[in-house]
């Protein structure tokens, strides 16, 4: 049954134009105009070509790399539609950077996952709905409501009947147990966990596989893959471990920046399965499988613009 939706409008950053394309046509509702471009001094200049009075909004628009100039988009975006007095701002951030810092690792350090929080609520956003948070506590940096959605169960239905008999789940590292358990209970298989030691913010290094994994194919799942070396070294280690040479990989955020390729590009590993949360730069890489959160994310939208529960949605 189609939800009877109040009017509302939906604009769009420049981060992700296919999604967002994707999105106004699960919805089948237009994307409203509005220019995005940059002054000559490199300063990001935003208009919106149609008002908004009184009208709730949604923005769509992922803070993915580069991070903080589409972050700065979003802000801008914010900005507008509250000086142009719209009615309830939401922004639609898929993918949700600065995410990684939500906690100080050691003195005289940022939490930017805090100072994000912090500057939406200064330019006035009145809900966020966005996907499979690095750290589902970072919700807790806002004072207005979060909406976490998550791409497992997509994922899963994708997965279902494409993984081989007896392929355990391997959570890269402790901090994605809790989403390795739930691919696991989706798929009816069990979990095995990479434990990572962080040397730095760029270098890892694999401690040992807690689990069954020994002659068993793997799905090894992550929230973002970024430059590809958790999941390197989660198949050297899991290969030590006596796991078969058949690996795949499912994670929700394909950052995929440049190195990425190359450092997945291992024997061992098949498939490797992502959403659109950012756009995909990698077109013509076959082991490459993008899923289309867009459905999920219209949907989202179609019932908070009805003022409806998504509790369905995370099932
Ligand atoms: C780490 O805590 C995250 O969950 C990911 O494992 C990490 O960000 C992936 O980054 P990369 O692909 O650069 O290893």
């Amino acid at each position: 049954m189609r939800i009877r939706i109040p009017p509302f409008s939906l604009f769009a950053g420049t981060a992700n134009p296919d999604l967002a394309a994707a999105v106004s046509r699960a919805l089948d509702h237009p994307i409203s105009p509005c220019v995005v471009e940059r002054f000559p001094d490199g300063e990001i200049s935003v208009h919106l070509d149609e008002p908004v009075r009184g009208h709730p909004v949604f923005i769509v628009q992922p803070t993915s790399p580069p991070v903080t100039e589409n972050l700065f988009q979003l802000l801008s975006l914010v900005d507008a539609c509250r000086r142009a007095a719209a009615g309830r701002v939401t922004a639609v951030v898929p993918y949700f950077g600065y995410a990684r810092a939500d906690k100080r690792h050691a003195r005289r350090e940022p939490i930017t996952a805090s100072m994000v929080a912090n500057l939406f609520q200064a330019v006035g956003l009145n809900h966020l709905v966005t996907l499979d948070l690095h750290a589902a506590q970072i919700e807790g940096f806002f004072h207005l409501p979060v909406d976490n959605l998550t791409a497992v169960p997509l994922l899963c239905d994708e997965l279902k009947h494409r993984l081989p008999p007896g392929t355990v789940v391997v959570s890269p590292d402790e901090g994605r147990v809790k989403m390795a358990s739930d691919f696991a209970q989706r798929l009816g298989t069990d979990v095995a966990v990479v434990h990572k030691q962080r040397k730095s913010g760029t270098e890892t290094k694999i401690v040992k596989v807690v689990g069954d994994v020994r002659d068993r194919p793997c799905l090894i799942i992550d929230d973002m893959i970024s430059t590809g070396g958790t999941i390197e070294r989660a198949i050297a280690a899991l290969l030590k471990s006596g796991a078969r040479p058949e690996m795949r990989v499912a994670a929700t955020h394909g950052v995929l920046l440049e190195g990425a390729r190359s450092a997945l590009s291992h024997p061992a590993l098949g498939e490797i399965y992502v959403t659109d949360t950012v756009a995909p730069h990698h077109k013509d890489w076959q082991q490459l499988k993008v899923i289309s959160v867009a459905p999920l994310l219209g949907a989202a939208i179609q019932r908070l613009a009805a003022r409806e529960s998504i509790e369905d949605l995370f099932q």
